[in-house]
């Protein structure tokens, strides 16, 4: 198929872009590399420097390239600035969604495939979350999420644009040539092999006396490459509304520590440090829906597999696409 990727020289998007190539598609990529890197957009891939705010620019790209189908990825996805700065994400977030939705209904562009995340659900007390789980966002990038499916639904019904959204829980890991470079950088993962690798101090475990039995907060850890499967089995006909993509398996922050001073077989600096505002204690995902519609299941999301993929990937650029 000829897919548009936004957001495709981003860690989750360009990773996608990459293995749609592999599987034989035509890629256009579009991104306005505020977060995403030239670098990572893959060869093979037509790339398009634009913004979903510029309707103008938005629609040119559909009537050049008539894709048939759309993966979303772009987007702003920081929780803790979506709290200082709502109007932000809603903005960007939601205007550019709708911006593209009406771009494809002007094209007849009939397919879009969301990256959601497992942020619609707040902070639920029953685990594992099923798709079924209420939506409850704690913060307005969780709730910009939201917003967009709601959206996608309404205009599956009034114009058949068929839609698929994948509620990532936590994305992690790296493939080849690809993973994460954000600015700045908040993840547990990369942090943490930056801590190793000297570009920062010490880690700070963000609390350790949450209800959970080693006190430290427990997250679904997915494997980029998993994810990025989860999309190409996605493009089938039959596969319609919200998805959860995580493993079933939750993991603490000390024990993601423990399995990165592992793999790297060396102690890394860090100390415990008070919780950061906002973190729900456990967030871990079932994935029965799209096993049983879609036959995924994670392949490669072990923290063995992860944090090597990742090791691999930051020490060889630990400075991220700037690396020379
Ligand atoms: N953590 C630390 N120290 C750090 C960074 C993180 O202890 O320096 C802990 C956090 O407290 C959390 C865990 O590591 O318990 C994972 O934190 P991340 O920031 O890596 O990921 P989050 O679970 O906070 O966020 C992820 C996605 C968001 C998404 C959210 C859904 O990155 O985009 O899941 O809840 F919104």
């Amino acid at each position: 198929m000829k897919l548009l990727v936004t957001g495709g020289a981003g860690y989750i998007g360009s990773a996608t872009a990459q293995l749609l190539l592999e599987e034989g598609h035509e890629v256009v990529v579009l991104d306005n590399l505020y977060t995403g890197h030239r670098e990572a957009v893959p060869d093979g891939a037509a790339f398009v420097e634009a913004d979903l705010l510029d309707v103008a620019k938005v629609r040119e790209v559909f009537r050049t390239h008539r894709p048939e189908g759309v993966l979303h990825f772009a987007a702003l996805s920081l929780v803790g600035e979506s709290m200082q700065d709502p109007g932000k994400y809603f903005y960007t977030n939601v205007t550019g969604a709708v911006n593209l939705l009406e771009a494809m209904r002007e094209a007849g562009t009939r397919l879009i495939i969301f990256s959601s995340t497992a942020a619609v659900y707040g902070s639920p007390e029953k685990m594992p979350i099923a798709e079924t789980t209420p939506t409850v966002p704690t913060n307005p990038y969780g709730e910009s999420k939201l917003m967009i499916e709601k959206i996608l639904g309404w205009y599956h019904e009034t114009h058949g644009i068929r839609w698929v959204a994948l509620r990532y829980f936590n994305a992690c890991g790296a493939v080849e040539g690809r993973g994460e470079d954000h600015e700045p950088e908040t993840h547990l993962i990369p942090l943490l092999l930056l801590t190793a690798l000297g570009k920062r101090k010490i880690f700070k475990v963000f609390g350790d006396d949450y209800p959970t039995p080693d006190g430290t907060c427990i997250r679904d850890y997915i494997h980029i490459h998993d994810l990025a499967r989860a999309h190409v089995l996605a493009l089938d006909e039959k596969a319609v509304g919200a998805y959860n993509l995580g493993t079933t398996t939750g993991n603490s922050v000390k024990e993601v520590l423990e399995a990165a001073e592992k793999v790297i077989g060396k102690p890394i600096p860090h100390e415990i440090a008070p919780r950061r505002p906002g973190d729900p204690p456990a967030l871990v995902a079932e994935h029965a829906r799209i096993t049983k519609e879609l036959g995924w299941e994670p392949e490669c999301s072990t923290l063995d597999e992860i944090i090597g993929s990742a090791w691999a990937w930051h020490s060889s650029h630990p400075d991220g696409y700037a690396t020379k």
